[in-house]
């Protein structure tokens, strides 16, 4: 179903929000009407890798450092890109089903941010017209047909995709939803798609030291360390505990990012301080998206830059760019330090 501005009813007003739980806890209410059946996957956490995602983040602390006369800058690189923030809209595929013009919203929302709208699998109808003045990255499932991939792929560059890439970790998905079967891509069929691609390429879905390797061994420009919200592997690992092993080994080869699970600005901190170069945000655009549209997600990207940078300001951290992971106390059982 479509779900328009209208439908969504909305009780509280985007400005009354000042936390993402209570974009989540506004947007069930909408939710529990409009998009019944994706309830539990978009709003529970209830597996165990997701579950892991979350507690992570939660056992990491920071040294408070508030005694200075800095002030915090967001401001970021993203390839050529300067972004306001290192915040970015990760890939999600139904976002173009779920919402009228769910793709030209998105873009509407990190135009107005300063942010960047990933995309997946979509078709070139929805993201055609807004690639051209937007910039987009453009994520591509492992399709079993090599040929379909990369003609996809190709095209997605040839509308004006800034970056084309794969979430390889869809690899093991079974049925026929995304218009033919997929299947795992071996370092070989990796280096011969990226051979026939020019813009910079990006494997979604790395969980590992050794799939790291191959990323850069395949010539990938960015990895996204991601457990694709739990939706993969049962007892996957949580993307933030393998990151520090994945920026020791390849971190200045290729860009490092990282998603799932991040909720607050210090999430997004505790990333950069392992080592991230920025982040994607998922199931929290959904929600907004249902509140507010555009601009409930635009509010989202605002709120979650401004808690990031108040955290930045209490740990006397000046920009995104190599922030030392000296501002984190580790947890012990998870992080050998
Ligand atoms: C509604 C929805 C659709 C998604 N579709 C895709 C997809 O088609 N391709 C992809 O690589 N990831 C997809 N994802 C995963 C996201 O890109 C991202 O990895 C994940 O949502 C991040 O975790 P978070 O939701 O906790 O922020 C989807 C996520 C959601 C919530």
């Amino acid at each position: 179903m479509v779900i328009t501005l209208e439908m969504a009813n909305n009780r509280k007003t985007i400005k009354d929000i000042n936390s993402i739980t209570e974009f989540k806890d506004e947007a069930l209410l909408i939710a529990k009407k409009k998009i019944p059946r994706q309830i539990r996957r978009y709003f529970e956490t209830i597996v165990e890798s997701d579950k892991r995602s979350r507690e992570v983040f939660d056992k990491i602390f920071f040294r408070q450092k508030i005694i200075h006369n800095i002030n915090p800058s967001t401001e970021c690189k993203f390839l050529d890109y300067s972004l306001k923030t290192p915040i970015m809209i990760a890939p999600m595929a139904s976002m173009a089903t779920m919402f009228e013009d769910g793709v030209g919203k998105m873009c509407a929302a990190t135009d107005r941010t300063g942010s960047i709208t990933w995309m997946a699998f979509h078709s070139r109808e929805h993201y055609a017209k807004h690639a051209k003045i937007n910039p987009i990255v453009y994520i591509e499932k492992p399709l079993e047909d090599r040929t379909t991939l990369l003609n996809k792929l190709k095209m997605a560059e040839q509308e004006g995709c800034i970056a084309v890439g794969i979430d390889v970790d869809s690899g093991g998905d079974r049925g026929e939803r995304w218009g033919g079967p997929l299947k795992p891509l071996s370092v070989d069929e990796l280096k011969k798609i990226r051979e026939n691609l020019s813009k910079p390429f990006v494997i979604k879905g790395v969980l590992s030291v050794d799939d790291a390797v191959k990323a850069v061994d395949v010539g990938a420009d960015i990895i996204v360390v991601s457990n694709h919200y739990g939706t993969k592997m049962d007892y996957a690992q949580a993307p933030l505990e393998v990151l520090p092993e994945i920026v020791e080994r390849v971190g200045d080869d290729i860009d490092v990012l990282v998603d799932c699970q991040i909720r607050k600005g210090s999430d997004v901190l505790k990333v950069l301080a392992m080592g991230g170069k920025g982040v994607l945000v998922g199931r929290p655009i959904v929600w907004s998206a249902l509140i507010g549209g555009v601009e409930g997600m635009a509010h989202l990207i605002k709120l979650m830059t401004q808690e990031l940078r108040s955290a930045m300001l209490y740990t006397g951290v000046e920009t995104v760019k190599n922030v030392s992971r000296d501002i984190l106390v580790l947890p012990h059982d998870i992080f050998r330090t």
